[in-house]
């Protein structure tokens, strides 16, 4: 399994605290087997998450090294944003990251309400060549059971990720029922674990969600959801 969305850069975000929880986090990883893992800190503007791309290189770079050597392990590096009008202007600016610098970009979007220049801002992106991936669909309580909002979305060129831990109910029930059904409708691109510090079992229990997520779609979209869509992030080619 390749791992999308992850708070292992240290120091940065509410995520890993410290590079010992990082190295803790990153063995969990290994055991659970999972080969790939892209680093996406927060970055909301307005807020104390605002590492900026060059302060996170810095910090990545022993690390990308450390978790190659000793577990095998590759590391990238991204960002998960929090949208705002601002994106492109930060992007080009060199303040956020997109995935591995590809045409890729992780973002999320408020949990409770709705934006009304949400599709002005994803029109922003796609008309510059990047192609915005939605972070854990399946938690925003505004949308919930909304397939017509995810739909339109994906035709707008848009890609889903999901916490793979919602399938066992770490955000409740209604995140679950979302990430079964937005799986069985083949809407899902990418699994994340969105994992924060090395008390969340989400490593941990990594093997037991993908069983799940085996048994709601077919062998193809499996392999494509776990482990080709990322590969194809880091190499910046088509999805
Ligand atoms: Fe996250």
């Amino acid at each position: 399994m390749r791992d999308l969305h992850c708070h292992l850069l240290y120091g940065v975000d509410d995520g890993s605290k410290s590079i010992e929880q990082t190295k803790e986090l990153l063995r969990q990883a290994y055991e659970s087997g999972i080969t790939d893992i892209m680093f996406t800190p927060h970055y909301i503007s307005d807020s104390r998450f605002v590492s900026n791309k060059a302060s996170n290189l810095e910090i990545i770079k022993p690390i990308i090294k450390f978790a190659k050597e000793q577990y095998n392990i590759n590391v990238f590096l991204g960002n998960e944003v929090f949208i705002t009008e601002e994106m492109m202007s930060l992007y080009k600016n060199r303040e956020i990251s997109t995935l591995n610098d590809s045409r890729y970009m992780l973002f999320e979007i408020p949990m409770c309400n709705k934006l009304n220049n949400l599709k002005s801002i994803i029109f922003d992106l796609t008309s510059n060549g990047i192609i915005p991936i939605l972070a854990h669909p399946e938690r925003y309580v505004s949308y919930y059971k909304d397939f017509d909002f995810f739909y339109d979305l994906k035709n707008m060129g848009v890609l889903l990720q999901i916490n793979y831990a919602s399938l066992l109910g770490a955000y409740g029930s209604k995140a679950k029922k979302m990430a079964k059904k937005l799986l069985k409708l083949n809407l899902i691109d990418f699994v994340g674990s969105d994992i924060h510090t090395p008390h969340d079992d989400k490593y941990i229990n990594a093997k037991k969600a993908m069983r799940i997520i085996k048994k709601l779609v077919d062998e193809d979209e499996f392999i494509a959801i776990t482990e080709n869509n990322f590969a194809k992030v880091i190499y910046d080619e088509e999805i």
